[in-house]
């Protein structure tokens, strides 16, 4: 890490790194300002969930043209609301992967406009790495190693966080990640989109227990996922169940499905805690805001002497203060990237 300490009047005292940071890798365009990586001195989301709810999900082409209607706003007004000025910036950060490519590109031209007008250094970050680090700005003890568990509507991985911007994938999804499984039975089952939060809704009037659906193993990898045999299942299920002219109960359907992927997603994670011989593990993501899934992981991470830890749920879902911290750890360790960032939609966890 670069030294961040300055001698102040006879002190040493840490120097003050703010940063305005900007994502729009889907259809949230979002700024935030972040001091020192954990402090979050605004926060600012504009979500598109109502114009892309009309065709039962993201519509890539009219995400791009809403961030670029929206960008600038939402510049001004984290700006604004965090009674800093653009000047007083140390490092401009923003997500340039994964993602869709459009989406992405608004945030990085601007970033990179930004950046060249001011000559304020810019931090290329991973949306995943956004993600894991929303853990940092609530929980000002956590520091790695730990684990953490990735639930997003395009990502389920689980991974090692070694130290700060370094990371070991020990699993992943095989085929749909949790989210998408989420809404794909939200879907199917009549609630829309997005699927996750409404299921987590109807959950709570229906029974777990009710409908008894596959929770898979991956023989190959013990960290592995795969969700696409639970989802068929679903379908399955209601598909048999029209077919006989039965009606189904949504909270029942919903609270089952729910509780197979909460099942799976606590096992391989505890596995992975235990395995490595680690004390603190961590969620982030959209799914991560799951209500139950909290919970499960609350009570297995008590039962096995475990510290648990989580954002808020508008720290789960993506917004840019998490992108300041990640970008935070990234501009310490030296990152800076050129006026050459592209927009990177699979870019790799770890990769540059
Ligand atoms: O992290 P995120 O905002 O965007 C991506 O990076 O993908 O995650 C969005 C995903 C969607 O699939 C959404 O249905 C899911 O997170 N989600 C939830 C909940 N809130 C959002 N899934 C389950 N329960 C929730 N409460
Ligand atoms: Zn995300």
């Amino acid at each position: 890490m670069e030294n961040l300490w300055l001698a102040v009047g006879g002190r040493v005292m840490q120097k003050e790194i703010t940063i305005l940071a900007i994502e729009s890798s889907c259809d949230e365009t979002a700024a935030a300002v972040v001091r020192n990586g954990r402090e979050v001195l605004s926060n600012v989301i504009y979500s598109q969930i109502d114009l892309h709810t009309l065709y039962g999900g993201v519509v890539p082409e009219i995400a791009s043209r809403k961030h670029i209607e929206k960008v600038n706003q939402v510049i001004e007004e984290a700006l604004r609301q965090s009674g800093r000025k653009l000047e007083e910036m140390e490092a401009i950060a923003v997500t340039y992967g994964p993602g869709l490519v459009g989406a992405l590109l608004v945030g990085v031209s601007v970033a990179k406009a930004i950046s060249f007008a001011t000559k304020i250094p810019l931090v290329g970050v991973h949306h995943i790495e956004g993600h894991i680090s929303a853990n940092y700005i609530e929980n000002k003890e956590l520091e790695p190693p730990f684990i953490c568990l990735v639930v997003s509507g395009g990502h389920t991985h689980l991974v090692k966080v070694a130290d700060y911007g370094k990371y070991e994938i020990l699993g992943r999804t095989r085929d749909d990640a949790a989210g998408e499984a989420f809404d794909k039975v939200a879907r199917a089952i009549g609630l829309g989109y997005p699927g996750g939060p409404k299921i987590d809704k109807v959950s709570r009037e229906g029974n777990p227990e009710a409908i008894h659906f596959p929770r898979a193993k991956v023989d190959e990898n013990l960290y592995d996922f795969s969700f696409s045999g639970l989802k068929s299942a679903v379908l399955n299920y209601i598909n048999s169940a029209e077919m006989k002219g039965e009606t189904i109960s949504v909270p029942d359907v919903a609270a089952s499905f729910q509780q197979a992927v909460v099942d799976v997603l606590v096992e391989h994670s505890m596995e992975a805690v235990r395995r490595n011989g680690l004390k603190k593990f961590a969620i982030a993501g959209g799914v991560a805001s799951n209500s139950a899934l909290r919970e499960a992981m609350r009570t297995a991470c008590v039962q096995n002497g475990i510290e648990f830890y989580h954002p808020s749920p508008i720290l789960c879902t993506d917004n840019a203060a998490m992108i300041g911290a990640a970008g935070y750890y990234d501009y310490c360790n030296g990152i800076r990237s050129d006026y050459y960032l592209n927009a990177v939609p699979n870019l790799k966890l770890g990769e540059r």
